[in-house]
């Protein structure tokens, strides 16, 4: 009797095992079942992304570049890298009379994001100070200080003395959450010293970190009707965001044009942003685009040559440095608190500013055109309210308009740089304090977030350093 149920038992278990090795042979070799493929994640600017988390992670070179791009990146890497003198037999010439850095990653350390001063005279901080009177010029530019332009140059050439230098400080700010909880804000504000001569009163300033500038030839690439599609000057959706263009004169090509770069949208090409980088930055002046010294009239801006310092070749070689650096993939996107921090990201509609899918077109870089890109921004400016307001208009940007920080690679971004800030005056040390000091058409948005359990607000900074 027993032996009789051992051997029905044996023979149920040998079966149970052949179907068993049957099945599994079945799932490796049958084509029709599925075998629930891994999906493969999207990568936030297609082909020309890359995957470094490195301090390295802005400064690749967009992969899928052809060979004569790749080169002229190369060269112009090593412009961005160099240090300029004032010694006309150096290589790198023409620093001066007026500058505030001899080298572009000066301020730009690792292509990423730099940081106001670290202590009172800090020649590594990319912050850099702009001023103007009241009113615009003949194409709607900032109107010049006399005696200091348009940009404060803390640094001179020989015997030249600088224009001035800044002291910059923060007041702290209070906000409680509605759970009870409090975070201190930095309000910061500037006083200038030393200043070379006297300065006019009811002069309107502006402080600004240096932005990253990875990714820019493909936000160069977004078709501006794409950008205007998305404007709506007058709310006409009510939901409260109002972006619109900011347009610019172009010095090269002689007319107003869709602004792009700066954080008002007050330059219209990469060309153009590197080569009033050169001039108000480093004091170089570039054949086709500014061959004239920043020295609007001074008497501190002696010794610079009659000829201009750089030819248009090298405008174009950075150019291309800046236009063909790639985008570090977003991480981690399966990661539970990374999807619900995009929950609430979309939740509190902050992609009704940090737009997040385009299609690029119309690159001089032909690699770079037709790719779905994921900036998370949509190129416009918005009304941010008074407490980002920096009180000095740039073409048809006000005082309190700021065009939208693309967000991409941004959890990256103390990787790169430990001492590096957010926001255009690099007053958030942190991605939090960076969403606390959103106002105008973001107001309600924020409210919104205060509102929410702390849970739900990490998730949100979780998914914002998984970009
Ligand atoms: C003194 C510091 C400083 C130096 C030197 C400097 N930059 Fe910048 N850079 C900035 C600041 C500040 C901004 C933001 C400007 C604005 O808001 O208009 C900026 C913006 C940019 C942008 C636009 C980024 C964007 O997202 O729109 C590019 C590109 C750029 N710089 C490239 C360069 C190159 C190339 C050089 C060397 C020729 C250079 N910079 C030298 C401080 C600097
Ligand atoms: C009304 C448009 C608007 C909305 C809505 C908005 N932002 Fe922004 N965001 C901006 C602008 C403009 C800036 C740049 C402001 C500045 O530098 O003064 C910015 C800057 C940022 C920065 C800092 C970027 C940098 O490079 O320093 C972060 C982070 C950010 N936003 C996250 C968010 C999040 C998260 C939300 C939703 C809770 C949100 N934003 C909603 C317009 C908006």
């Amino acid at each position: 009797m027993h032996n009789r149920i051992h051997i029905k038992l044996a023979g149920a278990m040998l079966l149970l095992l052949f179907f068993l090795v049957r099945c599994r042979y079945d799932v490796v070799k049958d084509d029709d079942i599925p075998n629930n493929p891994i999906p493969e994640q999207p990568k936030i600017a297609g082909p020309a992304t890359i995957a470094d988390e490195t301090s390295t992670a802005y400064s690749g070179l967009i992969p899928v570049v052809d060979a004569s791009t790749s080169s002229d990146h190369e060269a112009g890497k090593e412009i961005f890298l160099a240090t300029f003198s004032e010694n006309p037999d150096a290589i790198y010439h023409g620093l001066g009379p007026l500058f505030i850095q001899n080298s572009c990653v000066g301020c730009h350390p690792g292509n990423g994001r730099s940081q106001p001063p670290l202590s009172e005279v800090d020649y590594d901080s990319g912050l850099l100070m702009r001023f103007s009177l009241a009113g615009e010029g003949p194409h709607g530019e900032p109107i010049a200080v006399p005696g200091y332009g348009t940009q404060l140059q803390t640094r001179a050439t020989g015997l030249n003395a600088p224009e001035a230098l800044y002291t910059f400080s923060y007041n702290n700010v209070n906000v409680t959450y509605a759970d009870g909880s409090t975070l201190i804000l930095h309000n910061p504000s500037h006083t200038l010293i030393n200043n070379y001569t006297s300065l006019p009163s009811n002069i309107l300033f502006t402080m600004r970190n240096a932005s990253p500038i990875y990714g820019l030839g493909l936000l160069e690439a977004i078709p501006e009707a794409d950008i205007l599609a998305l404007a709506d000057e007058t709310d006409a959706d009510g939901n409260y965001i109002s972006g619109r263009p900011n347009y610019v004169w172009n010095v090269k090509t002689q007319q107003e044009e869709l602004g792009r770069f700066g954080w008002k949208s007050s330059a219209p090409s990469i060309e153009h942003q590197v080569a009033g980088a050169f001039n108000e930055d480093m004091g170089i002046t570039s054949a086709g685009y500014f061959p004239v010294e920043n020295c609007d009239g001074q008497s501190n801006c002696s010794g610079s040559s009659s000829s201009t310092d750089v030819d248009e070749q090298t405008i174009l070689k950075l150019a291309t440095y800046v236009r063909t650096l790639a985008v570090p993939n977003w991480r981690n996107q399966d990661d539970p608190t990374v999807l619900r921090g995009k929950q609430v990201f979309h939740d509190l509609n902050c992609q009704s500013c940090h737009h997040e899918t385009f299609v690029t077109a119309g690159s001089s870089v032909a690699s770079l055109n037709g790719i779905e890109i994921h900036p998370y921004t949509d190129m416009l400016i918005h009304d941010m309210g008074e407490v980002l307001a920096d009180g000095r208009p740039d073409f048809h940007a006000s005082t309190n308009e700021w065009r939208t920080s693309p967000l991409w690679g941004i959890g990256l971004t103390k990787i790169v740089n430990p001492n590096a800030r957010y926001l255009h005056d690099g007053r958030a040390a942190t991605l939090e304090e960076a969403i606390l000091w959103h106002g105008g058409e973001a107001n309600w948005i924020i409210e919104y977030f205060k509102q929410l359990p702390q849970t739900d607000r990490d998730a949100l900074i979780t998914f914002l350093e998984s970009l």
